[in-house]
């Protein structure tokens, strides 16, 4: 597919690199090497959440429930964005879902959607792991419903696409470097 198609122009500060995607679309492979490449600080979203409250994404869910966690995920978005420090930020999957955490992201920086199709994902992602949207008795029915329910919100959400269909990471973090360097 054609990549690094540009979603939105308005104008923005740019201090951090936003990676969105599905869970599975790539953002924790990419977002690493990609800080090392770029001299910035790595985050991923999920980690910090972890680490804060010593559980992992799985037993949060559990424990506290979904909303719960997308509280705890627009916290942890507000924090990153308030640093002064740039960052490459990997999020988790369902970020972008609000709309505070959307906003946040396109005002402190560029947002970069990875993108693959299901059968990648599924692929990557396996039966689910410990993924707690990913029902066991039908991981593929539950990832397909997701991508189907958050590609407009994606759309809106980022800057520009990037496929990470069928390419290796370093291809990707090359992709996404060039795009950062121009924006
Ligand atoms: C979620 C994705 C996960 C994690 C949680 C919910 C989602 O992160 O935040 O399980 O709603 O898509 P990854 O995208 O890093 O797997």
């Amino acid at each position: 597919m054609v990549s690094s198609e540009k979603t939105d122009e308005s104008p923005r500060r740019r201090r951090h690199l936003w990676l969105v995607g599905m869970m599975g679309s790539g953002k924790s492979s990419v977002g690493l090497p990609l800080a090392e490449r770029l001299g910035m600080k790595f985050i991923d979203t999920d980690a910090g959440i972890e680490r804060d409250h010593t559980a992992s994404i799985a037993d949060l869910f559990a424990t506290h429930g979904e909303p719960w966690f997308r509280l705890e995920e627009e916290r942890a978005v507000a924090a990153i964005a308030a640093d002064p420090e740039p960052a490459v930020v990997a999020t988790g999957g369902g970020v972008v879902l609000s709309e505070m955490n959307r906003e946040a992201m396109k005002a402190t920086g560029v947002v970069v959607w990875l993108f693959a199709d299901l059968a990648t994902v599924i692929g990557r992602v396996g039966m689910g792991g410990d993924r707690p949207l990913i029902g066991r008795a039908n991981p593929v029915a539950s990832m397909d419903h997701l991508m189907v329910e958050r590609h407009d919100v994606y759309l809106r959400a980022a800057d520009a696409r990037v496929s990470t269909i069928d390419r290796d990471v370093a291809d990707v973090v090359a992709e996404v470097e060039a795009l950062w360097r121009s924006s």
